[in-house]
């Protein structure tokens, strides 16, 4: 079960103490949300965030471009020494295109996809991806409500992995109750942010240990 902290919701007083502290506890993969206020109406973490956190861990860091054209922006993102780009293929008119240009950058692929947008819409893109982000809220902002209508896409999406090799990743309002009831049919890892991970009284060597318990 790869644990991804989403990295917008640190507290940026001590962000490399953060890091540091994730690390140790057992996150997998660190989550950084990057956002245009055009693709979705708020601004994530900066570019400066990515340099920072990589310099902190050896462990994997994704971008989630929730941008518009994303296919502009892999060269200086995989520049970054990022690991994993998830693009929105709802914001690209030519996804593959973009998708293969993150592989020439020898960089893991992902398609990060909104609570309405189909498989349908997407389905041809699963041979293609290492990742798919699943959104369980409207992407853009933390402490937000779990859609739970997402369930079923989810559900769809695990029946469709046995013939690609990609991995299934919830985004959005992850609770521990989320992550006992998705865990159980499939889901391969989870982006955490206020609702399981911070902000919390627990320090986050305890949280991650219940998590993965
Ligand atoms: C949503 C972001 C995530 C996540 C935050 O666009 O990708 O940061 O929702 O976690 P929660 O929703 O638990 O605060
Ligand atoms: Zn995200």
């Amino acid at each position: 079960m790869l644990i991804c902290p989403s990295m917008m919701c640190a507290n940026f007083d001590s962000l490399q103490k953060e890091v540091r502290e994730l690390d140790i506890a057992g996150a997998d993969i660190f989550h950084i949300d990057i956002m245009d206020g055009h693709f979705v109406p708020n601004f994530g973490m900066g570019l400066q965030d990515i340099e920072a956190i990589k310099k902190a861990t050896k462990k994997q860091v994704d971008v989630h471009l929730m941008i518009s054209n994303p296919g502009d922006y892999i060269e200086l993102f995989a520049g970054f020494g990022v690991d994993i780009i998830y693009i929105h293929p709802e914001s690209d008119n030519h996804p593959t295109r973009t998708l293969d240009k993150i592989k020439e950058k020898g960089k893991k692929a992902g398609i990060a996809i909104n609570p309405g947008t189909s498989i349908h819409q997407i389905e041809e893109l699963l041979l293609l991806v290492d990742y798919v982000l699943v959104m369980t809220v409207n992407p853009g902002f933390s402490g937000q409500k779990y859609l739970n209508y997402v369930d079923e896409k989810i559900i769809k999406l695990v029946n469709l992995k046995n013939e690609n090799s990609f991995e299934i990743i919830v985004d959005g309002a992850v609770s521990p109750a989320v992550m006992k009831k998705l865990s159980g049919i499939g889901v391969d890892g989870f982006v955490l942010g206020t609702s399981a991970l911070f902000g919390k009284k627990q320090k986050y060597t305890e949280l991650m240990k219940n998590f993965k318990s």
